[in-house]
């Protein structure tokens, strides 16, 4: 199986779980839970999701569990793209090939929708179903909330916003901390996650973590170099806005080459962290390599 074959599979499980635990649409609240389930459920490669289930198979963690946490993590990064496309923000219209919410529905919606993703991906995690031990449950909301706060996602989404009025653009340490904020933060939460759910050793979360932290950097500086060379309708959303917004990415700091061979680079970095797993850690071996690698 191709790891593309592996990915979608791992994308039906996260979505036919999600689809039992988002809202139904319709009442007097509808239309957010609609903007919910199109948040979630429209597309996108689940790579956070794959990450929480591949580290939670190296533990053998019960598929529940293990489906429930990669839906958590999906929601709160749906809430992040929700409100990312929002016009105060990068304003695009076009997310996964489709549009975005507050083009679908509207801004008031798309907030609403963006904050009730925010607080369903803790109810889940918080629910007994996700793990009988209360201590494990108050791990994952923790681990979650300091990833996606003011010391992590949101942290990152300030700084990239803060910068493109600034005077000076950003030099490439601080482009490096924030794309490590605005999107290794939930990488590594989601590789952490099923750990977590798995029991695993100290050792073993900081292995993964280190991964996941190498994984993340890669996986913007793809992004990044999405924006500049790749394919509109491969990837779902507008591109070549990075440039004309004045941000400084590896891209404009580095070039397409520079910055491709430093995504390389920390691909092994990344793999390099998994020596100590063997054959089970292959899925995200491969998540690594498909990371640099992708068209979307
Ligand atoms: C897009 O994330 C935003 C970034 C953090 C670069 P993805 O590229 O994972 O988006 P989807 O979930 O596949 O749509
Ligand atoms: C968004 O980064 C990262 C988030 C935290 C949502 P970008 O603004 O570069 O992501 P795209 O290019 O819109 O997917
Ligand atoms: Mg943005
Ligand atoms: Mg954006
Ligand atoms: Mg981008």
């Amino acid at each position: 199986m191709s790891f593309v074959d592996t990915l979608m599979e791992a994308a039906r499980r996260v979505e036919s779980r999600a689809e039992t635990l988002l809202p139904r649409p319709g009442g007097p609240e509808g239309r957010v839970s609609a903007a919910m389930r199109h948040a979630v459920l429209g597309g996108g490669k689940r790579m956070r999701g794959f990450l929480v289930l591949s580290s939670a198979a190296i533990y053998e963690v019960a598929p529940l569990r293990a489906e429930r946490a990669a839906v958590a993590l999906e929601c709160l990064h749906a809430y992040s793209l929700v409100h990312d496309d929002l016009p105060c923000m990068d304003d695009d219209s076009l997310r996964r090939g489709q549009p975005t919410v507050h083009v679908k529905w509207d801004e008031a919606t798309a907030v609403l929708a963006g904050d009730a993703l925010h607080s369903l991906a803790f109810e889940i995690l918080a629910e007994p179903e996700t793990h009988p031990d209360a201590t494990v449950r108050a791990a994952l909301c923790l681990d979650l909330a300091r990833a996606a706060g003011q010391h992590g996602m949101v942290g990152g989404q300030a700084i990239d916003i803060a910068a493109e009025t600034a005077a000076e653009p950003l030099v490439l340490s601080e482009v490096s901390r924030l794309q490590a904020l605005k999107t290794g933060a939930l990488i590594r939460a989601s590789a952490r996650a099923g750990a977590l759910l798995g029991g695993a050793s100290v050792e073993d979360i900081d292995a993964l973590d280190g991964y996941a932290e190498a994984l993340g950097r890669a996986f913007q500086i793809r992004d990044d170099i999405l924006d500049v060379s790749g394919d509109p309708a491969a990837a779902g959303k507008r591109l070549r806005k990075d440039e004309a917004a004045g941000k400084a990415t590896f891209v404009s700091l580095l070039g397409l080459d520079e910055a491709a061979r430093q995504a390389d680079l920390l691909v092994a970095q990344a793999t390099a962290r998994l020596d100590r797993f063997g054959a089970v850690a292959n899925p995200l071996r491969e998540a690594a390599r498909f990371a640099v690698a992708r068209q979307s």
